[in-house]
């Protein structure tokens, strides 16, 4: 059969419309099915929300912080070119005798700073070790947390604590001193250091006077929650603060050993005078014995407490701090885990609401 120029063309303009028709008839499908899998996925992910809801109405019910809340709190206000020169007020060990390593309490004058360097409770400070690199470059700066209130240790608002641990580990059968711990815990008296900061949101106090706030601390990671400690009951940060704390605050502390216990005997003192509001757990790891005989840490002491601790956290006014080792962090998801699962909550899921409840604050290094 012969074929004309003009069929051809006709032949193949007839084809269009089908071509299109087809065209349609797939995308409606899968468009069809992309909508019916979404619908699918939204409803299993309300499911999963209403599920935590049923099993954790604490976090669900919790209203997130506003956007300004702590918009206040000053951060950066000194940075690394243009440090703040504070003077050392005190430096002093921290431990008892027998006590494993070297931990000191460090306290520089603030006074005379143009804008003066003023921090809240939970936020850190940067410090610029005298000296220079081995590659002859300034040292970089190292953070820490602030251990005092905003009024100082001495209640004059003008100076600024740390809780120092001097890192020293082996190398090639030679000990190694950490640059800046080993430099702060070395300065003496009227020594003058560059500070940077503050800086940190993250482990700041609600200021809820009725809030519930559980401490998990490990070593040095106790300093924000001294800062908490002092400003809920040391009776003289109270008259300043004005911030009538009503609320059960328990914390955890993990150390090696009884003399390696940090600000023990303020916390023993705290503890007994207002008995319904602290109480004071310790984890002395290389003395006392967990469950399956091994090291006792934290979270075994959480895991001990898992009652009374899910109890607290069912409140919304209960927010947790975590501050120390990284380390820990495993541990005490763990722990938090069989400590949930044993009230019938799912850990997993309710950990990232109170995260976004702003009620869940961890600080480790
Ligand atoms: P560096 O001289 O900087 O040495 C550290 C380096 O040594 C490590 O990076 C690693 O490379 C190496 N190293 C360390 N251990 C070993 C090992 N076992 N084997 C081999 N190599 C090793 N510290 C406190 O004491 N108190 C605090 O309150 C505190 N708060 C902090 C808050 C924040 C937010 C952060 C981020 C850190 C905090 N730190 C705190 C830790 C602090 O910033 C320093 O990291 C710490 O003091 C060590 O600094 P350095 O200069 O002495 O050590
Ligand atoms: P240990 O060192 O006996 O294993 P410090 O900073 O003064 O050394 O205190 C840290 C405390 O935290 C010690 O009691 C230490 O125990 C403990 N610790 C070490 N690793 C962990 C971990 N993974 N989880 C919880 N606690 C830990």
């Amino acid at each position: 059969m012969a074929y004309s120029e003009a069929k051809v063309v006709f032949g193949g303009l007839i084809h269009i419309p089908i071509v299109i028709g087809v065209f349609w008839f797939i995308q409606g499908f899968i468009l069809q099915r992309t909508k019916r899998k979404s619908s699918n996925s939204t409803a299993s992910a309300q499911t999963a929300v209403k599920g935590t809801a049923a099993k954790a109405p604490a976090a669900s019910k919790s209203t997130p912080p506003k956007k300004s809340a702590h918009a206040d709190v000053p951060v950066n206000t000194y940075k690394p070119k243009t440090p703040f020169i504070g003077k050392v007020v005190e430096n002093y060990s921290l431990l008892q005798k027998g006590a494993i390593g070297r931990v000191n309490h460090i306290t520089f004058d603030l006074s005379g700073g143009e804008p003066p360097l003023k921090y809240v409770e939970g936020q850190s400070i940067g410090i610029i070790p005298a000296g220079e690199d081995a590659k002859g470059k300034p040292h970089k700066i190292r953070l820490y947390s602030i251990a005092s209130t905003r009024h100082g240790d001495n209640f004059a608002g003008n100076t600024v604590s740390l809780c120092v641990r001097q890192l020293q580990y082996e190398k090639d059968g030679q000990t190694i001193d950490g640059v800046c711990s080993t430099y702060l815990c070395n300065i003496s008296k009227g020594d003058k250091v560059k500070i940077t900061g503050p800086v940190g949101k993250e482990m700041l106090l609600p200021d809820d006077e009725d809030a519930n706030i559980i401490m998990l601390a490990t070593g040095t990671g106790i300093a924000p929650m001294r800062a908490y400690l002092r400003r809920m009951f040391e009776p003289t940060e109270r008259e300043k603060n004005k911030w009538n704390f009503k609320g059960k605050a328990w914390l955890f502390m993990g150390a090696p050993k009884t003399a390696n216990l940090l600000y023990d005997s303020d916390f023993e003192h705290y503890q007994e005078k207002f008995p319904e509001n602290l109480k004071y757990t310790k984890a002395i790891s290389r003395e006392q014995k967990n469950a399956k005989g091994g090291r006792m840490y934290i979270q075994d002491r959480v895991l001990e407490n898992a009652d009374k601790l899910f109890e607290l956290i069912e409140s919304e006014k209960t927010h947790i701090y975590l501050c120390g080792l990284k380390g820990m962090e495993p541990g005490i998801d763990e722990a938090m885990t069989a400590a949930a699962a044993a009230k019938g909550i799912s850990w997993s899921e309710l950990r990232p609401q109170l995260k976004k409840a702003g009620r869940w604050h961890v600080e480790t290094y």
